[in-house]
């Protein structure tokens, strides 16, 4: 019989790659997702990859009723990876209870109903966001939260403060937040990847879109940095490698492999790479030139940031394989797709 796993926000970007991860790996994976930032044709592309559509349920994680339905029906999930939130960093600023509300609720009523139906594991999404400018680098799971940047890494953090004080309170929940870098990429098909609705905020969509033709030129946020070429440094990680943590985390809770019932790992490559560096990354994997112009910092950036991964790769056993290159010929590679399929994705892109 096939461990059941719920991944929410599973028609997204990092969740579409877990699921595919996931059922390669055996399991049976259930997607709850409201399709507010994705689409169900995702899910084309994960059973064109590994031959098995995820079963899907279209509702909000903020509808405690429909949740608990959906946990009274499959109260045999053996854990739950929560992906779903607004994740946008500007839009934060702007909406701020919108991504409180969404972020937060979502998470209380899994984490009431984990607790109702004893479903005990869940992997939590978190994001290197919650280290804001660290003071250090790289940075490790020790090194300290700084006030959040923007309401979005807020609610990051403060999810990870409901989660820990929930598993205090209900001793037989389990908890791995992983802290996400900045995930990159697409799967090696072409079949599935990074899908920005409307103008994307982040660097790669925006090159593979400025590429394509579809924007006449990316604007490098700021070269005035305290940094080798003066533009922001960041861990990009390919979000296949990304996904395997996922996997690795899960397995490690089925297998009672935990050391406490609350982890964090850090998920990067552990190194940082400028802005500058990811264009000629792109431009040499792909031949590919690209238009681009400095232009002022963007708010809330912070000037670098790059992993200490050694506790994920000594404790998970996992280290991210994919280089710089890889992750930009992927993500290249998804920009032609969806350009061959225009009638289904285009008019999103250009919104
Ligand atoms: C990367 C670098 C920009 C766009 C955010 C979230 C983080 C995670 C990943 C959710 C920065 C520069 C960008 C552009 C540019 N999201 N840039 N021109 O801001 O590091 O992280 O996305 O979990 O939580 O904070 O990612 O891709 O937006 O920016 O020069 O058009 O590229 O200034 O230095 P970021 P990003």
């Amino acid at each position: 019989m096939k461990k059941k796993i719920l991944v929410t926000g599973g028609t997204g970007y990092i969740g579409s790659h877990t699921a595919v991860e996931l059922i390669n790996s055996g399991f049976e994976v259930l997607i709850i997702d409201n399709l507010s930032n994705s689409r169900e044709d995702v899910l084309e592309g994960v059973e064109q990859i590994t031959g098995v559509r995820p079963a899907f349920y279209n509702f909000d994680l903020c509808d405690l009723s429909r949740l608990d339905d959906f946990f009274r029906e499959h109260s045999d999930m053996a854990a739950i990876i929560h992906f779903a939130a607004y994740k946008a960093v500007g839009e934060s600023v702007e909406k701020p209870l919108l991504y409180y509300r969404n972020n937060l609720v979502s998470l209380i009523n899994l984490l009431e109903l984990m607790g109702k139906y004893h479903v005990p594991n869940m992997v939590f999404s978190s994001s290197c966001t919650v280290y804001g400018q660290p003071e250090k680098l790289p940075v490790s799971e020790q090194s300290p939260i700084l006030p959040a940047e923007s309401p979005y890494g807020n609610t990051k953090q403060i999810s990870e403060e409901i989660i820990r004080d929930t598993l205090k309170a209900v001793n037989e929940l389990r908890a791995i937040s992983l802290r996400y870098f900045n995930p990159v990429g697409a799967h090696d098909s072409g079949l599935i990847g990074e899908l920005p609705l409307g103008v994307p905020n982040n660097l790669v969509p925006f090159i593979t879109q400025t590429a394509a033709g579809l924007r006449d030129e990316l604007s490098v946020f700021g070269d005035d940095y305290d940094t080798p070429d003066g533009t922001a440094i960041r861990d990009y990680i390919h979000v296949v490698d990304l996904a395997k943590a996922h996997v690795i985390a899960v397995e490690r809770m089925l297998k009672n492999k935990q050391k406490s019932s609350c982890e964090v790992f850090n998920l990067g490559t552990g190194n940082g790479y400028s802005v500058l560096e990811v264009i000629k990354a792109f431009e040499s994997s792909t031949g590919v030139k690209l238009k681009y112009k400095i232009v002022g910092r963007r708010a809330g950036d912070v000037e670098k940031v790059w992993a200490d991964t050694t506790f994920a790769n000594k404790e998970l056993g996992w280290k991210a394989a994919r280089d710089i290159n890889n992750m930009m010929a992927t993500a290249w590679k998804w920009q032609q797709y969806l350009m061959a399929n225009k009638d289904r994705y285009l008019v999103l892109s250009q919104e």
